[in-house]
């Protein structure tokens, strides 16, 4: 019997390198998604040669149309689409670039809306099947300097959580990851100034990846990792909207933006 294959975007580097290795771990064959072509041949060659399983490397930027559509035929084909592939911008919004900003709505929700779509027709035909869709806690509430970026994941949590509420029964398991900050290139690629955030509210990207193959295989609506970013994310559900922006504002201010 064939190994099941699961397709990973965001596979060359942080939480997505540990959905690879891990899923590969777990008997899965991989499909690596990203853009950085040599960093994806090189894991590929590294799993194939440590746990046996078949890594496939489909470079793709997917803020492009076509390279997306490519994808998105990929991705019918596979039992589990992790949708990882994502980037943050900090800094006030009048400020930023705003053909930046649009990209980051094209890769954090438009290409994971496309890919769930693909994935989820063909997984249901099967009747078996998985999506892991990597959102955030920052989507728990507004986040000044963090607009888009908090915006994206927002629409990510709540739009996973009404496709697993409308896959109950069909054999496919949908999960939102929503982890905060983890040790991966996402804050200097964000360009978030270096030591705003106190070092208990940081994890490795292992133990993320972790927790959310963990929480899909048991079909979680909502995997949220660590004891700290559980207590987060309850407050933030149960305080009103009003505060949680002027107290994420203030900070974001100290942190200096
Ligand atoms: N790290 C955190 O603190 C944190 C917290 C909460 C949620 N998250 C979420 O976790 C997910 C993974 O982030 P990470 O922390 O692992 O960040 P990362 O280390 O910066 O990795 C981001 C991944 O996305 C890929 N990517 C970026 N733009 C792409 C594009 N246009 N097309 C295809 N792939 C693209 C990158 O590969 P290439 O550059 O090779 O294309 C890379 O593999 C993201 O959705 C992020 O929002 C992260």
């Amino acid at each position: 019997m064939s190994n099941p294959v699961a397709l990973i975007t965001g596979a060359s580097v942080g939480i997505g390198e540990q959905f690879a290795r891990q899923l590969s771990e777990r008997g899965h064959d991989v499909v690596l998604v990203a853009r950085d072509t040599a960093r994806l041949e090189a894991l590929a060659k590294e799993i194939e040669g440590r746990n046996g399983a078949h890594a496939e490397v489909l470079a793709a930027d997917l803020t492009d149309p076509e390279q997306l559509a490519a994808v998105e035929a990929r991705a019918r084909e596979v039992d589990l689409l992790v949708n990882n592939a994502g980037f943050g911008t900090f800094g006030p919004f009048h400020t930023l670039d705003l053909d930046t900003e649009i990209r980051e709505i094209n890769l954090n929700v438009i290409a994971l809306v496309r890919l769930t779509h693909a994935a989820a027709a063909a997984m249901v035909e099967r009747g078996r099947g998985g999506i892991l869709n990597v959102s955030s806690l920052a989507g728990f509430q507004p986040g000044p300097s963090n607009g888009t970026y908090s915006a994206t994941k927002a629409f990510v949590t709540s739009f996973t959580e009404a496709v697993h509420e409308e896959l109950r029964g069909t054999g496919v398991s949908v999960t939102a990851l929503c982890p905060s900050f983890t040790h991966t290139e996402f804050q200097s690629r964000a360009n978030v100034p270096a030591g705003s955030v106190p070092g208990f509210m940081w994890q490795e990207a292992p133990e993320v990846a972790r927790a959310g193959l963990d929480g899909v295989a048991k079909n979680k609506a909502i995997v949220i990792p660590g004891t700290t970013n559980k207590v987060m994310g309850t407050l933030s559900a149960i305080t009103p909207h009003v505060i949680t922006r002027r107290l994420s504002g203030a900070i974001l201010k100290r942190a200096g933006t």
